[in-house]
């Protein structure tokens, strides 16, 4: 039982918290943070990626694998990182993007310079399929003035490596089991179930290729063996896969503990309850029962199959929650303490994402040239293209960008919200008076205060980090609530998505149980409980 009853908190170093003034943050400020993070609560911060990388995709364009980005400082300071953070029994969790190298990797560097060792480290073809990047466009580019094609799913700064070819595999396990070697406990793998290519790359055209690379069977092979070579001989080290498109029947699969791939799935599809027929850059109201329809079969067949969720609502690929989710206009400290509440005491590990404990929002950005990410420009030209007036077009990227969560994190009112005392990357997000850390510590009742409350009952009640999952009131229009039991006990949860009261019934004996938390104060337990807006409670039954 390893992960079940840990938090996992996500940081996004460039936002961090900058420690030398280049509007960058850096592993020197992640570290000075590390008190911060420790009164949270919490077990283990995921870095995305560190590595030397051209930053096409903000570090997920890797050109060395094995040393740090001088953006962010050294490998000396990493190290120190790592061992000032165990002293207050921090892990550190890292990105291992393994689906595809930059281009400027010194691999696909040698391949297009003819070394054929190199070639066989990428996917080459003479003629391409259709199949579409994730990013926009053919996800096929040429290589260099050969006459062939490379598969980029990503970026075209982003070369697929060729998962077929053992010495991709062996080259891959050894970047693992050098972080290992630093004391690195936790990985997560990135994109890590399209790594297995059908052997036979076909035309899709239907489902822009994904079929053919999306959870095929060799992926769970590749998976044991990574699992064998590297983290599988060490029972502390925490993994966590992020699945593309997947599948629940894939999600046991990847999880069960008897199969020893990963330990835990990140999947989206709860993410995709506010696409207009699956295109992300819409902007219909989010669906609320298909939002609970998700983490009803996701949490009973994951609980009936033995696998294990990572639980989470924001991410560096995520808008933020809170402007998907809550009316924050008049409602943002109950609607982020309710998303808390469902996802904490949920069946699986909870991920926080740095800001997502103050309740952070999206910024408030005036013109498209503010924006960095290479999909948001991507997806603007398309829309463009599409016949969208400038208008529109920034109106859909300013709702789905994934910079509206990689702004710099609001540590106090001051200029650039105490981030850097230079220019930052990316502009702070605002509502600095209103959102930020020392507000929110400065205060019991605080979002901050009620996330270190939720934490500490995962680590309190072995129901909440153990108990199986049963949906409850699954027709209710307005609340999404679940049962979690074990050993003889019962825990109800129930949140009300929206900024109206409402009634549900609870369960008999229900009446008499504890409150364990609550956003809400003096409510009284009836048969027929009222909700506030965005209320939140949890009832606990011996
Ligand atoms: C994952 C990352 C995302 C990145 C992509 C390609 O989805 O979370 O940020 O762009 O993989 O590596
Ligand atoms: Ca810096």
């Amino acid at each position: 039982m390893t992960f079940k009853d840990k938090v996992i908190y996500q940081i996004y170093p460039k936002s961090y918290k900058d420690s030398n003034g280049d509007g960058i943050g850096d592993l020197k400020g992640i570290k000075e943070k590390l008190p911060y993070l420790n009164d949270l609560g919490i077990d283990m911060i995921w870095l995305n990626p560190i590595y030397p990388s051209p930053q096409k995709d903000n570090g997920y364009d890797i050109s060395d694998y094995t040393a740090i980005d001088p953006i962010f400082g050294t490998m000396e300071e990493f190290e120190q990182l790592i061992a000032k953070a165990k002293e207050y029994q921090i892990e550190v969790m890292l990105d291992m993007v393994l689906n595809h190298v930059s281009t400027e990797h010194e691999w696909f560097k040698k391949a297009l310079a003819g070394d054929q060792y190199y070639q066989d480290f990428f996917i080459l073809r003479e003629e391409p399929t259709d199949w579409v990047s994730k990013f926009g466009g053919s996800a096929w580019s040429p290589f260099g003035d050969t006459g062939k094609y490379y598969l980029h799913l990503y970026d075209q700064t982003q070369a697929d490596l060729n998962w077929r070819n053992q010495a991709v595999r062996e080259e891959l396990f050894k970047v693992i089991r050098f972080w290992m070697e630093k004391g690195v406990k936790g990985f997560r793998f990135d994109v890590i179930n399209v790594i297995g290519k059908d052997e036979q790359l076909k035309n899709n055209k239907e489902n822009d290729g994904k079929p053919e690379y999306t959870d095929k069977p060799i992926t769970h092979t590749y998976l044991k063996e990574l699992n064998q070579a590297t983290f599988g001989t060490d029972s502390t080290i925490i993994t966590v896969g992020e699945m593309s498109s997947t599948t629940i029947e894939n999600c046991i699969l990847y999880t069960e503990p008897s199969r020893e791939e990963l330990s835990m799935v990140f999947n989206f599809h709860h993410l995709k309850v506010d696409y207009e027929n699956g295109n992300k850059w819409s902007t219909p109201p989010f669906d609320f029962s298909e939002l609970k329809r998700l983490f009803h079969t996701w949490g009973e067949k994951m609980s009936d199959g033995n696998g294990w969720n990572a639980l989470f609502f924001n991410n560096h690929d995520q808008p933020r929650a809170l402007n998907r989710f809550v009316a924050i206009d008049q409602y943002r400290k109950q609607g982020a303490e309710m998303l808390a509440t469902m996802i904490h005491l949920n069946r699986g590990t909870p991920y926080i994402y740095m800001g997502e404990e103050i309740g952070m929002v999206d910024p408030d950005y005036s013109s498209i040239s503010d924006y960095i990410d290479v999909e948001s420009l991507n997806a603007y030209k398309l829309l463009l293209a599409q016949g969208f007036t400038e208008k529109e077009a920034f109106r859909r990227i300013k709702a789905k960008s994934r910079d509206n969560s990689r702004t710099p994190m609001q540590w106090s009112d001051a200029e650039q919200a105490g981030f850097t005392t230079g220019k930052p990357w990316l502009k702070v997000a605002g509502k600095l008076e209103e959102i930020n850390v020392e507000k929110e510590r400065s205060s019991e009742d605080s979002i901050l205060s009620y996330y270190k409350k939720l934490i500490r009952l995962r680590k309190t009640y072995p129901i909440v980090a153990q108990g199986d999952y049963h949906a409850y009131g699954a027709d209710h229009p307005q609340v999404y609530g679940y049962l979690r039991q074990f050993e003889g006990q019962q825990l109800l949860v129930l949140t009300n998505f929206y900024d109206k009261d409402t009634r549900i019934t609870i369960p008999e004996g229900f009446t008499e149980a504890d409150i364990l938390i609550d956003n809400y104060s003096d409510t009284v337990l009836h048969q027929n409980l009222e909700l506030k807006p965005y209320q939140a409670i949890a009832l606990l039954k011996n």
